[in-house]
């Protein structure tokens, strides 16, 4: 028991060491002086992509234990989750400061009238809910509806993937393979939910 404890917090704290290493990284480099020519387009692009990959290790836990009966991948979901979400919030924070200065006029105008903007956006917006009711307190009170509201995850991961290819200027081929990772995931849930349907 004890041993099983302490093996899931040393994996805990790797998940932590390897989701801060992008942040840690770009600071690091900021320091000293080896940043690029445009810094600000360096931190929107990494926090960015960093978002993108951390929200699809969270989507690959419950796949995950799955196929492989790895029930301890479970207690990974929600920290993968907040990290995606801190990313995510990082990325809005340095477009709206140092990218647009906190021009709220044009602000406006991005996130009501760029289509890019627009899915990054609802991205964002939705996974503020899912941020906010990932705690013990929240997943008891909402019940089963916590589960029914934790599948907008896949929507935002939508609009963050729409977002992630329309701001490239060419080779969409990244994106592209996100998404298919992405539609694999939902493939291996749909496959389960369809199995407990029929079993109903
Ligand atoms: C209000 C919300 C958001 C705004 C205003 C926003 C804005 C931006 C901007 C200005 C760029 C840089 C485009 C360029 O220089 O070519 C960008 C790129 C990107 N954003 Fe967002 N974004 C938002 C939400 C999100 C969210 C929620 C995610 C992921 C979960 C995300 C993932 C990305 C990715 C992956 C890129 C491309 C990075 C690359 O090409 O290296 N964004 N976003």
């Amino acid at each position: 028991m004890t041993n099983s404890r302490t093996r899931v917090a040393a994996m805990k704290a790797a998940v932590w060491a390897a989701c801060l290493v992008p942040l840690v990284w770009s600071v690091w480099r900021f320091v000293r002086g080896e940043a690029s020519v445009d810094p600000v387009e360096e931190w929107l692009h990494r926090s960015g992509k960093t978002a993108v990959i951390i929200l699809v290790a969270s989507l690959a836990v419950t796949p995950l234990r799955r196929l492989t009966g790895w029930n301890t991948a479970q207690k990974f979901r929600r920290l993968l989750g907040l990290f995606a979400f801190f990313y995510a919030a990082l990325h809005l924070g340095v477009y709206l400061y140092f990218d647009q200065g906190l021009a709220w006029s044009f602000i406006l105008e991005d996130v009501t009238e760029r289509p890019f903007i627009v899915s990054g956006t609802v991205a964002f917006l939705l996974l503020v809910p899912l941020a906010v009711t990932s705690t013990r307190g929240w997943i008891k009170r909402l019940g089963k509806n916590w589960v029914r509201l934790h599948r907008v995850v896949y929507v935002a991961m939508a609009a963050a993937l729409l977002h992630y290819t329309w701001g490239q200027k060419a080779d969409i081929r990244d994106p592209l393979i996100v998404g298919a990772i992405v539609a694999v995931l939902f493939g291996v849930r749909l496959s389960y939910w369809a199995r407990k349907r029929a079993k109903r």
